[in-house]
């Protein structure tokens, strides 16, 4: 939660909004919806919007901030997509570029992803992987990408122009923890398909298998090895 809030707030900064609400308030008004909810595992967004005004593209017309918070029951993942693994696609759309609409920023302004997503469904995959204009792999729609290839875990720097995801940094961490083989370096679409392993990362999708990528079979077209214990040890960080 710590971490998710303070990216909330990053954005929020960096687009210039500034919220009126604690994080202690939040982290209350969260719980108070949990207590309705009344599940074992949940979906939760928090969303604050600049708050109501005039119809203008003008920010300064909002004058009250407005705190929405979207909790649903979250069922556990498939179990096909630890098992079998997902295929993906490269997508057409590039990436918003960190100079027009930075990526870092986690806002509700999803068209990029959504279009990229629709590409991946109209050729039924599981995700779209995005170009930046360097033509370097950004990330999924709603995830973090990474590779393996000769025992190093690789995955995009985030002047790639990605947002940071939070479990992108926990593994980072768990790498470092475990003194694995890991970089943050470019990689592009042959390298993904070139490489040993591939998988995406996200808190709700935690850590998946990638098998496949546009046509290209990634290894042998199971889940690899490395991504499987790395899926282990970020559960068992969780508890
Ligand atoms: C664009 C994008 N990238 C990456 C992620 C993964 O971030 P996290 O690990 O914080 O869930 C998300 C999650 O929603 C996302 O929307």
């Amino acid at each position: 939660m710590d971490e998710h809030l303070d990216r909330l707030w990053r954005s929020a900064n960096k687009i210039d909004m500034p919220i009126a609400f604690t994080k202690s308030k939040i982290i209350a008004e969260v719980q108070r919806t949990l207590s309705h909810l009344k599940v074992k595992r949940a979906y939760i967004r928090i969303v604050v919007t600049r708050g109501e005004g005039e119809i203008t593209l003008d920010p300064q017309a909002a004058h009250e901030n407005n705190l929405v918070i979207i909790a649903k029951e979250l069922n556990e993942n498939p179990s096909w997509w630890y098992d079998d693994g997902v295929e993906v696609i490269i997508a057409d759309i590039k990436r918003t570029s960190s100079e027009s609409m930075d990526p870092a920023v986690k806002s509700g302004n999803y068209l990029n992803n959504i279009l990229a997503f629709n590409e991946a469904v109209k050729q039924g995959a599981f995700d779209a992987v995005m170009l930046n204009h360097d033509g370097f792999i950004t990330e999924g729609t709603t995830s973090n990408i990474w590779i393996i290839k000769d025992g190093v875990i690789i995955t995009p720097p985030l002047k790639a122009g990605l947002l940071g995801g939070i479990t992108r940094a926990k593994i980072l961490e768990l790498a470092q923890r475990e003194k694995l083989s890991f970089k943050e370096e470019n990689i592009r679409a042959t390298d993904l398909k070139a490489a040993d392993e591939v998988f995406l990362t996200s808190s709700t999708k935690r850590v998946v298998p990638i098998v496949k990528v546009d046509d290209q079979q990634i290894g042998s077209g199971k889940p690899g090895k490395k991504t499987q214990e790395l899926l282990k040890k970020y559960l068992s960080s969780l508890n």
